[in-house]
């Protein structure tokens, strides 16, 4: 096993997909598996951190020695994920968080009716999580954030750290479709004075050397 020299190191990850109820019977959600967020929270973890990871509804079991905090909406993913990354050193947002909500959710199950060709339902912006978290005043953490793009990899990803206020942002190319849900994976990092490209591999030894990544430039900061 690792050796266990994040002993003290508190950390908090966001993973899975947020489910936003449309009315008792359904919902609006994304195809994000919770992987990812998984594999990082275990590689931590191994390395003797103390981990919280906040995960949406997912089909993974809990890596060993992780404390587990299970959300379904991006609403009680925001109010868990600020309450935990306000006692972390290190945050990351590793969650596919739905962008909208249903304004108002039907009490009762939305009936189809004959003469109703078409439904419509108002959505709402729900709050962006990392944003949040990055733009604490008090008990900031180091801020660690994902972007799936399918063009513009690195300028997508460069701009989305600068409006995001992060101190990483780790970019997916999702433009073969080969991210979510599947084993392997590869990251281009980008941080205010450098990149690094982490190649093609299992997502598990892919989240140990993001673990390195991210230790490097924490340790740089402090
Ligand atoms: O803006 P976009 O969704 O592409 O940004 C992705 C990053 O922002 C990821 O780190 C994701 O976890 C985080 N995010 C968030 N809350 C949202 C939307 C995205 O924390 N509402």
């Amino acid at each position: 096993s690792a050796t266990q020299d994040l002993q003290g190191l508190t950390v908090a990850i966001t993973a899975g997909p947020t489910r936003e109820a449309i009315d008792p019977v359904r919902y609006i959600s994304n195809h994000s598996s919770g992987k990812m967020g998984f594999a990082i929270a275990e590689a931590f973890a191994k390395r003797g951190a103390t981990v919280t990871l906040i995960s949406g509804p997912v089909n993974l079991s809990t890596p060993n020695n992780v404390e587990r905090v299970d959300v379904i909406s991006a609403q009680e993913m925001a109010q868990q994920a600020v309450r935990f990354a306000q006692q972390s050193a290190i945050f990351i947002g590793c969650a596919a968080v739905a962008d909208y909500r249903v304004e108002k959710i039907a009490e009762q199950k939305i009936k189809k009716t004959a003469d109703n060709a078409h439904l419509t339902l108002k959505l709402v912006k729900n709050p962006d999580i990392i944003a949040t978290v990055s733009n604490l005043t008090e008990n900031r953490p180091f801020t660690v954030g994902f972007a799936a793009e399918t063009e513009n990899v690195a300028a997508y990803a460069k701009s989305k750290l600068q409006r995001k206020n992060l101190d990483l942002i780790c970019a997916n190319d999702v433009s073969e479709g080969q991210v979510f849900g599947s084993e392997q994976n590869s990251l281009q990092l980008f941080w205010q004075n450098g990149e690094k490209i982490l190649p093609l591999t299992d997502k598990s030894q892919l989240a140990t050397h993001l673990v390195n990544e991210i230790i490097d430039l924490y340790e740089k900061v402090q």
